[in-house]
């Protein structure tokens, strides 16, 4: 049996917004606040698959990491890290290339969405990314990834590697991690359109709310958020056809740590013209502290640098031993 061990990562690339607070951040920090080990990683070398401009990438891994600090994880109870500072992830990625199958790979449907039409021109580490990916939550025998749905196909490849792995060689060595997606935001789609997921990608600013905005931007956006005409249906199953009325509504009932019948309960019948300002008002009660708080930490980078440095530290002294064990195991 493995120890419970929570590992997740988000990459430095920019523009930190909501979906990523309620389908990431905020969860990683309530697993911390239950107590279970939390390993949360600044994954700069799946950022690179992409390319990054040196300086931006730089700035982006320490406003990564201020916004998790200003979620409330807390250096000192999580080992907060970036991914290129501790070798272990490059190392035992290139064990699980050889493990996985190209079968397994082309697979991936992230890997068709982002690598777009031109697949021939990806990098090679793009197609990769998946078999890293794996290496960056087994480094550690985590058993638990916290992620968005858009993940899941990647941890069951995790899992399928770890098992092949541990079939090959006759051990039980890797654990099969499991992802852990729950909660009603699980999936924040954009405020633009209700069919598309809310992305950092994205070029309408509009479309998200980022954890820089101030209250002013944070109001203003969901004010202007699209939606249809109709006042919200009095329970949940009337979201079902609506998914612009279902985002916002899922919107408030993560902010407010409630369920989505407990949120129908009290808003159903109300007209937008109530529901938005109301939206708007929990929105920035719980995220404009956020943004605060971001800007502070980002005033110390030394402070933000020695943070990572120690957590890479922290996060060497349980990956070493498991890629070592990794290699005896091989026969290497
Ligand atoms: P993006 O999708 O904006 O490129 P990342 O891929 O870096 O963001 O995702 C970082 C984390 O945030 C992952 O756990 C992912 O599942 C989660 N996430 C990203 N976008 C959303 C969203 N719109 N809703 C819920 N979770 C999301
Ligand atoms: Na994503």
């Amino acid at each position: 049996a493995f120890t419970p061990r929570v590992f997740s990562g988000i990459q430095p690339s920019g523009n930190l917004h909501l979906g990523n607070y309620l389908g990431a951040l905020k969860r990683f920090a309530e697993a911390q606040d239950r107590g279970t080990e939390t390993l949360y990683c600044m994954v700069d070398l799946h950022a690179v698959t992409v390319w990054q401009e040196p300086a931006d990438l730089t700035r982006a891994t320490r406003e990564l990491t201020a916004g998790f600090i200003a979620s409330g994880l807390d250096p000192t109870r999580s080992i907060l890290f970036n991914q290129s500072q501790v070798a272990e992830h490059s190392q035992l990625a290139w064990v699980f290339n050889c493990v996985a199958r190209m079968g397994w790979m082309q697979r991936m449907t992230q890997f068709k969405d982002k690598a777009g039409k031109n697949a021939q021109n990806a990098s090679l580490g793009l197609f990769a990314y998946p078999a890293l990916m794996a290496a960056d939550i087994l480094a550690y025998h985590g058993t638990h990834v916290p992620v968005g749905e858009d993940q899941k196909q990647h941890i069951e490849l995790s899992r399928d590697i770890a098992m092949k792995f541990n079939h090959d060689y006759g051990v039980e060595f890797f654990p099969l991690p499991e992802p852990v997606i729950e909660g009603a935001a699980t999936r924040v789609m954009s405020l633009r359109d209700g069919t598309k997921k809310m992305s950092k990608s994205d070029p309408s600013d509009m479309s998200r709310i980022n954890l820089t905005d101030n209250a002013d931007a944070i109001s203003r956006k969901i004010r202007k958020a699209r939606t249809d005409p109709e006042p919200l249906p009095m329970d949940a199953k009337g979201l079902e056809d609506r998914p612009e009325a279902r985002n916002l509504v899922n919107i408030y009932a993560a902010l407010a740590d409630m369920s989505v019948d407990a949120v129908m309960a009290e808003a159903g019948g109300q007209p937008f013209s109530v529901f938005k300002p109301r939206l708007a008002d929990l929105a920035v009660d719980r995220l404009a502290p956020i943004s605060t708080e971001m800007k502070r930490l980002m005033r110390d980078e030394v402070a933000i640098d020695t943070i990572l440095a120690d957590g890479a530290a922290r996060a060497r002294a349980i990956a070493a031993p498991i890629l070592r064990r990794t290699y005896d195991i091989m026969g290497m």
